[in-house]
């Protein structure tokens, strides 16, 4: 009997970054790390356990995929197939409505849809916190994108230790996400190639062992909305991030003159009393953070700058869910 779930996941921008792992198989963070859920970008996922056919198959954005994609996705499958302990192959049908690859955290939408969808339709019924452990070993960041709104991934020691939870709803604090998109072009270095590099840099070890005291910051400042505070840590844990890529062997640079461009102009913006800061993820386009009620100037400011390809305006989302019965449109 064919055995079909389907799920809706967000991806996630991340304040306090995650880079760099203690254990690269089941995607153990060298660091604790901090998000929000991204409403507007969505990915859905079908997942149909088919006992006639001979393989697994994955569909992404109406493209069959084979090769490092297919596998990735297989292993998850596989790991969902040793909890129940049966061996059926499934078809994967995956949608976007965003660039897949342009630094917009795809793999963390993918894997939180993927496990979601492909866990119910093996009849398993996991708790978030479950949930998230299993999206992890997926793609790291796809952990953050299980609870709902802002949320924390506590790096842990192990496979149980290691997972995310809410530490305010979608509608704590009304910041707005907009993406300035540099380049759609596929990266070069996906991350998780990056993270496996990031102990060849002299300077993770000072950044990782810094990262609570950020991630204290960042969290009281968002629990609190204090925006002048949440703006300097989030950038600085950014420029740290993007400090151990272009100091790893061989470096690693993901920017484009674009990007510093768009930099350079939020630092003065903020010096000049707009409430804006940057975040950059293993890509070249930048998310400018602020409150809602300064987007529209923020977008203004932006639409002058001939680097900026166009603008994505996100706000915080909800959590992953399952779609019921299923979803139209795959
Ligand atoms: C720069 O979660 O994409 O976006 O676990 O290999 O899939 P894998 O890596 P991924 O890494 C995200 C890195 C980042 C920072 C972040 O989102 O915290």
């Amino acid at each position: 009997m064919i055995s079909t779930a389907s799920a809706l996941a967000h991806p996630n921008i991340a304040f306090i970054k995650y880079w760099g792992n203690k254990d690269q198989d089941l995607r153990i963070p060298a660091n604790s790390s901090l998000s929000m859920n991204l409403k507007e970008l969505e990915t859905r996922t079908r997942v149909s356990f088919d006992p006639s056919l001979a393989g697994d198959q994955l569909i992404l954005n109406g493209i069959p995929e084979e090769g490092a994609a297919l596998q990735r996705v297989s292993k998850m499958l596989n790991r969902i197939r040793n909890i129940v302990e049966f061996n059926t192959f499934a078809s994967v049908e995956s949608e976007n409505n965003f660039p897949t690859g342009a630094g917009i955290a795809s793999s963390a939408s993918a894997f939180a849809a993927l496990s979601c969808a492909a866990s119910s339709a093996a009849g398993l019924s996991l708790s978030e916190r479950e949930l998230s452990r299993l999206a992890r070993t997926g793609s790291g960041s796809a952990s953050r994108s299980i609870p709902e709104g802002y949320v924390e991934w506590q790096a842990g020691t192990d496979h149980d230790s290691s997972y995310a939870y809410s530490i305010a709803g979608a509608d704590h604090w009304d910041l707005v996400d907009l993406i300035a998109l540099i380049s759609k072009e596929h990266k070069e270095t996906g991350s998780s190639l990056g993270h496996t590099m990031a102990d060849k840099s002299p300077i993770q070890g000072a950044r990782v062992k810094d990262a609570n005291r950020r991630l204290e910051i960042c969290r009281k400042a968002l629990l609190e909305r204090d925006f002048t505070v949440f703006a300097d840590i989030v950038e600085q844990d950014c420029n740290l991030m993007h400090a151990v890529m272009m100091t790893s062997d061989p470096p690693l640079y993901y920017w484009l003159p674009g990007t510093l461009e768009v930099m350079r102009a939020v630092q003065i913006w903020r010096r000049q009393g707009l409430p804006v800061c940057y975040t950059i993820d293993a890509g070249p386009n930048v998310h400018l953070i602020c409150p809602a009620k300064e987007a529209d100037k923020v977008k203004r400011e932006l639409g002058s700058f001939p680097g900026v390809k166009s603008i994505l305006e996100c706000t915080p989302g909800g959590p992953t869910h399952l779609l019921e019965p299923d979803f139209p449109g795959v």
